[in-house]
C-alpha cells in the first residue's frame, strides 16, 4: 500500500476508510469487511455518532489476529462543542474509550467553528460560539497536550483555509501535520496545496467521490455529480476501471491521502485496489480542467440569521 510519511518517519497508509455517513447499524460489518481486505485506515469523527461500533470492528480484528494495532492508522476529530481547551482532552478521551483505544495516531480539529460545550449542532445564537471568543490557537494547545500527554501521535485540522493555516502555524509550538479538506476534481485545491507541501502539512482528500450519499439537506438541486462525469468516464473506460477508481487514483498521484467511504464489501475492495492504478499524462491534463471551485459541503449549515459564521468567513474565500 501506497504511504506517506510525517517529518519524524511514521508513515499513513495513502488510502483510508471514510466512516461519515456509514450508519451505526452498518459500519461494524463495513469495517471488520475493510480490515480483512487490507485496509489499515480508518478516519473517524465522533460527530459521525459510529465511534463505538467502528470500536468494536477494530478490537475484534486485533483480538483475532487480522491486523495489529500497531499496524492500524487511526484518525479521530474534535468535535465543534469541544474547542475549550479544558473540554478537548476529555473528548479525546471519549473517543478513546469509544475506538476501543489507548491512542490515537492523528486527531484534528473537525471544523474552524465552535458550539457551546453540550451541542451537537448549533442552531440559536446562544449555542455558537464566535472563534473570536474561543481561538483556534488556544484549542490547539489543549491538543498539543494531548501529544505530550502520549494520547495522540500527530495532529492537525479540518477544514482550514490557508489564511486560518498561516495564522495557526504563527502560533503553534507543533506545526499542523494534515489538513483534511473537501478535493476531487470540482474541488481541486491548487493554493492550499501548495501552500500544504511547503509547509510539510500533508493534505487528506474527503468526499472524493462527491459524498452522494449526504442527507438531502445537505444537498443543492442543481449538484453536478462526480462519478457520471464524461471526462472520468472516458479515462475509465481507457484503463477498464470504475469511475470511483479514476477519483481515488487521481487523488493519490497528487500526493493526497484519501478516504472513501464505503459500507458494500464489493465497492470497498474496488476502491482499495484503486492504489494499484497508474494513470497517465493524459489522464491528469483531462481531469485537471474539470476544476469549478465546487464545494458539496460548503458549510452553509453553520450559517444562517443566527450564526456568527458566514461561508466567506469559514473558508476565507
Ligand atoms: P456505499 O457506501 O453504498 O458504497 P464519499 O466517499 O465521497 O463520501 O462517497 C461515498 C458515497 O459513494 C456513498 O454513497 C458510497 O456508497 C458511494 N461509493 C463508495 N464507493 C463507491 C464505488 N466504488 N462506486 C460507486 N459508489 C461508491
Amino acid at each position: 500500500m501506497l504511504s506517506f510519511s510525517f517529518s519524524n518517519g511514521d508513515t499513513l497508509p495513502a488510502l483510508g476508510l471514510g466512516t461519515w455517513k456509514s450508519s451505526p447499524g452498518t459500519v461494524q460489518a463495513a469495517v471488520a469487511e475493510a480490515l480483512a481486505a487490507g485496509y489499515r485506515h480508518i478516519d473517524c469523527a465522533p460527530i459521525y455518532q459510529n465511534e463505538p461500533e467502528v470500536g468494536r470492528a477494530v478490537a475484534e480484528a486485533i483480538g483475532t489476529g487480522t491486523v495489529a494495532r500497531g499496524d492500524l492508522w487511526l484518525t479521530s476529530k474534535l468535535w465543534n462543542n469541544a474547542h475549550a481547551p479544558e473540554r478537548v482532552r476529555p473528548a479525546l478521551e471519549q473517543t478513546l474509550a469509544d475506538l476501543r483505544t489507548d491512542y490515537l495516531d492523528l486527531f484534528l480539529i473537525h471544523w474552524p467553528v465552535a458550539f457551546a460545550p453540550g451541542v451537537l449542532f448549533a442552531r440559536k445564537k446562544e449555542e455558537f460560539i464566535p472563534l473570536a471568543d474561543l481561538p483556534i490557537a488556544e484549542t490547539w494547545k489543549a491538543m498539543e497536550a494531548c501529544v505530550a500527554a502520549g494520547l495522540v501521535r500527530h495532529i492537525g485540522v479540518c477544514n482550514f483555509s490557508v489564511a486560518k493555516l498561516e495564522a495557526l502555524c504563527r502560533r503553534a509550538t507543533i506545526r499542523p501535520e494534515m489538513n483534511q479538506v473537501e478535493l476531487h476534481p470540482y474541488l481541486q485545491q491548487r493554493a492550499t496545496l501548495d501552500f500544504c507541501k511547503q509547509n510539510n502539512i500533508l493534505v487528506t482528500a474527503f468526499s472524493p467521490l462527491g459524498s452522494g450519499d449526504r442527507p438531502a439537506a445537505m444537498k443543492k438541486a442543481d449538484e453536478p455529480t462526480l462519478l457520471d462525469n464524461p471526462v472520468i468516464l472516458q479515462v475509465a473506460a481507457r484503463h477498464g476501471i470504475t469511475p470511483a477508481q479514476v477519483l481515488l487514483a487521481w487523488a493519490l498521484a497528487r500526493q493526497t491521502v484519501v478516504i472513501p467511504k464505503s459500507v458494500n464489501p464489493e465497492r470497498l475492495r474496488q476502491n482499495l485496489a484503486a492504489a494499484e492504478v497508474r494513470l497517465d499524462d493524459r489522464d491528469m491534463a483531462a481531469i485537471a480542467a474539470l476544476d469549478r471551485g465546487y464545494r458539496f459541503v460548503d458549510g452553509s449549515f453553520f450559517t444562517g440569521p443566527q450564526s456568527p459564521y458566514t461561508v466567506a468567513a469559514i473558508w476565507d474565500e
